[in-house]
């Protein structure tokens, strides 16, 4: 017996209204701020995600799924959405449109984690990113976007989580004092943090293990280190926040796990589930476009992880739409019947009726069962003398009458819901 391979899933019917809700309130949210939709391949060449999330992170290192293809090509399958969205933006000259260009997708994401609740191999994001425009009052839109969206979804009981880890000019003075902080901590320090230290001592402040979450509470803030241009930046965008009535938790130990970011970086945490369970996340990412090629360019953007936000939903009792029943059910008994069934099933859903039919290879009884089940309010049945007079016999689902209808009383009826 074949299985879904570790850490993926099968997202089956019943689960496809919380999904097909997300995707609405993300469409909506991105009317609202004027982004456009973008579809990237689900796989890249391996270079541009090495480049723009950074040789020394766990996601490249640890988690991308690389292949080689039969003509040698290295690629990856994607690992986050936003490196992809910039080889788009230069690739087809959106640098020549109105700055700044936004972009909105939905995209599976690949990533060899170890499984648990709510983190997945293979998981889904709704992205947007803002291309093109360096000004604080961009990240305060994005920020407010994300936070609205999930309002928008009923959710409540999160923070928003912001820090500023600076730009190319002020980050090597902070990581100079991370590194004089933590290096004396050597043995105390678990062996990836120890690694990290040589590698990435920034990433030393997001280690999830206690030991080193200790130490890193007492570590150098970023914050504390930002040149004077930085500075004003950070201090813009809170101003906007707070005119915006955003609160956030400024957390110095925010630096998120991919190496793009300047300046702004902000989560939104749910109040319940720890530090790994993140319902979105994003920040400024002013150098990317040049890592992987480009002029120089601005940008910030956010990402949502959609089973986060079932998982949140559901954990949060918010009841989704569900999609209407289909209003008919067709019982059919005997062999003329049966041809009459497909010929009714075929004009009511074109007249744009929902139907359900029964091949009719069961008792009346049993049909009516699987119509009672199917939550239909009429049943159409047919049998032998239906078809001689050319009629239907109707059922009321709800209340048990029933009546020798004609096929087009039965189109009127089921067509206006009553
Ligand atoms: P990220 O924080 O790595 O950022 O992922 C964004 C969101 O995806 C997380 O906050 C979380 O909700 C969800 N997520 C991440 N990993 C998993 C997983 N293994 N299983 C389930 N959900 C997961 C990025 O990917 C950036 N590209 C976001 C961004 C856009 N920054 C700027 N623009």
């Amino acid at each position: 017996m074949f299985k879904a391979p570790r850490g993926t899933a099968d997202t089956l019917p019943e689960e496809q209204p919380y999904w097909r809700y997300i995707e609405e309130k993300a469409l909506e949210t991105c009317r609202l701020y004027g982004y456009g939709r973008i579809n990237t391949p689900a796989f890249e060449d391996a270079g541009l995600f090495a480049r723009s999330v950074g040789e020394g992170t766990d996601i490249v290192n640890k988690e991308m799924y690389v292949f080689k293809d039969r003509s040698d090509n290295e690629l990856a399958l994607r690992p986050e959405g936003t490196a992809s969205a910039c080889r788009a933006y230069m690739e087809h000259g959106m640098d020549n449109l109105p700055q700044p260009v936004k972009l909105f997708y939905f995209a599976d994401i690949f990533r060899y984690e170890r499984p648990q609740a709510g983190r997945y191999r293979q998981h889904h994001q709704f992205g947007c990113e803002s291309i093109g425009d360096p000004s604080p009052m961009v990240d305060a839109e994005v920020i407010h976007m994300s936070r609205n969206f999930f309002l928008s979804l009923g959710l409540r009981n999160f923070s928003l989580q912001l820090n500023s880890i600076g730009c190319q000019n002020c980050r090597p003075g902070h990581l100079k004092k991370l590194i004089d902080y933590f290096a004396p901590l050597g043995p105390r320090l678990c062996g990836d943090c120890q690694a990290r230290l040589e590698r990435n001592p920034l990433r030393l402040l997001d280690c999830k293990k206690p030991g080193c979450q200790a130490a890193a509470e007492e570590a150098p803030k970023s914050a504390d280190y930002l040149c004077d241009e930085c500075g004003a930046h950070f201090e813009s965008l809170k101003s906007y926040l707070q005119a915006l009535g955003i609160g956030f938790v400024l957390n110095h130990r925010l630096v998120r796990g991919l190496d793009y970011y300047t300046r702004t970086v902000f989560e939104i945490q749910p109040a319940e589930g720890g530090s790994q369970s993140a319902l979105g996340g994003g920040g400024r990412y002013d150098d990317l476009i040049t890592m992987i090629g480009g002029k120089p360019t601005p940008a910030i953007g956010f990402a949502s992880g959609m089973e986060r936000i079932v998982l949140n939903l559901k954990s949060q009792c918010i009841a989704v739409p569900q999609p209407a029943k289909p209003a008919v059910f067709i019982a059919c008994m005997g062999g003329d019947a049966r041809v009459e069934a497909v010929k009714l099933a075929a004009v009511l859903r074109d007249g744009g009726i929902a139907v359900i039919s029964s091949s009719g290879e069961r008792s009346l009884k049993a049909q009516l069962r699987l119509a009672n089940a199917a939550g239909v309010k009429y049943a159409a049945i047919i049998g032998e003398d239906e078809v001689k007079a050319g009629t239907v016999m109707l059922r009321n689902m709800e209340t048990g009458e029933q009546q020798e209808t004609q096929p087009d009383e039965l189109l009127k009826l089921a067509g206006s819901g009553q």
